[in-house]
């Protein structure tokens, strides 16, 4: 048989591919279908084919499977947020798991049977953060997510995974950008004004950044009143991004008015300060588990040195540093470090210096300064991972444990890679903080093999 693009045809879907896909093999070929569960059969048509490889596009359910569910969110399968939203809650888990052991095995050569999963607590309106790109035309602006693999805003007035919050927020902000004429910027020319919306909800608490192509001299002062009905606890802030590529913000922040920063207190008691440039764990509930078990791999018994790598505004430092040890943090984002340094102020914390800098050169120097004392590594990195360089200073430095926190499980296993010829996997857990999406994190913990 031969499949050409456009072809209609049925299948079965036989397993996951790495993005939780759907996968169906069809004589030779490898078929991708997106938005379909494991023992359904399809029909689908082929939108792209190359080889023996077929991406499909689901068209009907002939036989649903028991683990389907109707999607919550009206623009599910439109717009890039979730991808697994059709399937139970256990199912997403069960994929998730797969790609992260099948990750572990085809990259790192990792062979595990099973790994433990811990669930989100909350799997709707977990999200304390959104990032909404701004189209449309003036008047009527369009504020959304991005449809799949494109730079089309699909035009969203609620997010069933981040809440009520961003729900009267949207509405807040389109009527203030309308009312007031503001223009939306076009991806195309690199003209216009408003380009994103970001915002973070964190006990009862609104960062808002209107992130604009340029200076502004815009009125604030509508929405600002906007924000005060609604918000008990609201600050707003213009970022300044004329860059013509996709990121988000520059660091170019100014605060407009209300709040300049979050102040709340933690499960465990430890009162922090975030400001809008900085990190923070998107799902707060589920962050909490995961930050409990980190602590917990750290064993303070004999340890006389923590370095936390990728540190942030130092929540997890704060919790695993104690008297008995030094601790370092290291964290690149200048905001992030000064409330890194603000919550170590508040807290009355001892032993720890934050330092502000890049983890590539900062480590070795530190590795260097505590050569000799028994040393535990906490490293959180973005998705690219530690890379090369990094894990070549740990090789180099041996510290006795590691505790690796990845929102990559791909970059992690290549870490691994580097990392296990001379370190021992003696724990893995999985964290699912990201509920409909096919994100999940990942907590190793790695001791200094004994040769
Ligand atoms: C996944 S976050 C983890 C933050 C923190 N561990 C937490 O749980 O909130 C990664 C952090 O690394 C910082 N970062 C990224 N690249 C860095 C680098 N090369 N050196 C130091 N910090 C970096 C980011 O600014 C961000 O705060």
């Amino acid at each position: 048989m031969v499949i050409k693009q456009g072809d209609l045809f049925q299948t079965t879907v036989s397993s996951y591919g790495s993005n939780g896909e759907g996968v169906a093999h069809v004589g030779e070929y490898t078929v991708f279908v997106p938005f379909t569960v494991e023992g359904e059969v399809v029909e689908v048509r082929a939108v792209y084919v190359k080889k023996n490889i077929c991406y499909a596009q689901l068209t009907r359910v002939l036989k649903p499977s028991p683990k389907r569910t109707a999607a919550q969110c009206q623009y599910y399968g439109k717009c890039g947020g979730c991808s697994l939203q059709h399937m139970s809650y256990d199912e997403q888990l069960k994929v998730k798991k797969n790609i992260v052991l099948s990750n572990l095995r085809k990259i790192a050569g990792v062979c595990l049977d099973d790994a433990e999963i811990v669930a989100s607590p909350e799997i709707y309106g977990y999200r304390n953060k959104i990032s909404l790109p701004v189209g449309g035309k003036r008047g009527d602006v369009r504020i959304g997510m991005y449809r799949s693999d494109s730079h089309d805003i699909v035009r969203c007035d609620r997010c069933f995974i981040t809440g009520k919050w961003c729900e009267d927020l949207i509405a807040i902000v389109k009527r203030f950008l309308d009312s007031e004429g503001v223009i939306p910027y076009n991806q195309r020319t690199f003209k216009g004004e408003i380009r994103h919306v970001v915002a973070r909800y964190v006990d009862d608490q609104l960062l808002l950044t209107l992130v604009f192509n340029g200076e502004t001299n815009r009125n604030f002062a509508p929405l600002c009143d906007m924000l005060k009905s609604r918000f008990k606890k609201w600050g707003l802030f213009v970022n300044v991004n004329t860059l013509k590529n996709n990121v988000i913000t520059s660091d170019v922040t100014h605060h407009i008015a209300g709040i300049t920063s979050i102040l709340s207190k933690d499960v465990n008691g430890i009162v922090f300060r975030l400001q809008p440039d900085s990190f923070f764990q998107v799902n707060t509930q589920c962050k909490d588990l995961l930050y409990a078990r980190a602590k917990n791999m750290i064993r303070e018994e004999g340890t006389e040195v923590l370095i936390d790598c990728f540190s942030g505004i130092g929540l997890l430092t704060c919790a695993m540093c104690s008297p008995n040890y030094q601790t370092y943090a290291v964290e690149i984002v200048k905001q992030a470090s000064e409330d890194a340094d603000k919550m170590k102020e508040l807290n009355g914390i001892v032993n720890l210096t934050n330092i502000c800098g890049d983890v590539t050169e900062k480590l070795p120097e530190i590795m260097n300064m505590v050569r000799g004392k028994k040393t535990a590594l906490l490293v959180d990195p973005p998705r690219k991972g530690l890379g090369e360089k990094i894990c070549r200073t740990v090789c180099d430095n041996l510290p006795d444990r590691i505790v690796y926190i990845s929102c990559d499980n791909a970059t992690l296993a290549r870490d691994l890679v580097w990392l296990l010829p001379h370190y021992t996997l003696k724990e893995i857990r999985l964290f699912d903080l990201f509920p409909h999406t096919r994100h999940i994190e990942v907590l190793v913990c790695l001791e200094k093999a004994q040769n």
